[in-house]
């Protein structure tokens, strides 16, 4: 079993999305193993998007990320990290295929509702940021 790491961003915590977005994250078979509510300081959204940090976008993200409340939660599943990307779709909602949690619930390329671990190195980095 793989263990990966979601956040529901502060754009789809302001909208009360919380509950739709863990109902389909339990439809698709993932198991909630952790679950924290924070909300992100500069100094702890720099470390998380620390692989972004020379990027046009950073300070935007980092804006965005500490303007709100996150929901952090650990899901466990086989081909956890695979298939949650799947699940939550392309970066860019316009792009994201038909179903998947941007699609539904994203408002903009930064703004794309949650973040999905995209290796087990990077899924085991951010769970001890997160959760210490
Ligand atoms: P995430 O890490 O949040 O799961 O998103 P991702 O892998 O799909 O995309 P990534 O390239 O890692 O980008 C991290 C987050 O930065 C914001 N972003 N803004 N304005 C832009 O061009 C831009 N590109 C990325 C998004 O919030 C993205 O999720
Ligand atoms: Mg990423």
């Amino acid at each position: 079993m793989d263990q990966t790491l979601l956040l529901i961003k502060p754009n789809a915590t302001q909208k009360k999305l919380t509950g739709k977005i863990l109902t389909i994250i339990e439809e698709n078979g993932f198991a909630i193993k952790g679950i924290k509510s924070l909300q992100m300081d500069t100094n702890l959204a720099s470390r998380f998007y620390e692989i972004h940090k020379q990027k046009a976008f950073f300070q935007l993200l980092l804006d965005f990320m500490t303007s709100g409340i996150t929901i952090a939660v650990i899901l466990e599943k086989e081909n956890a990290i695979t298939d949650l990307r799947t699940l939550v779709g392309d970066t860019n909602p316009d792009k994201a295929n038909i179903g998947t949690i941007r699609y539904l619930y994203a408002d903009s390329v930064t703004k794309n509702a949650v973040h999905a671990s995209d290796s087990i190195d990077n899924a085991n980095k951010e769970i001890k940021i997160i959760f210490n």
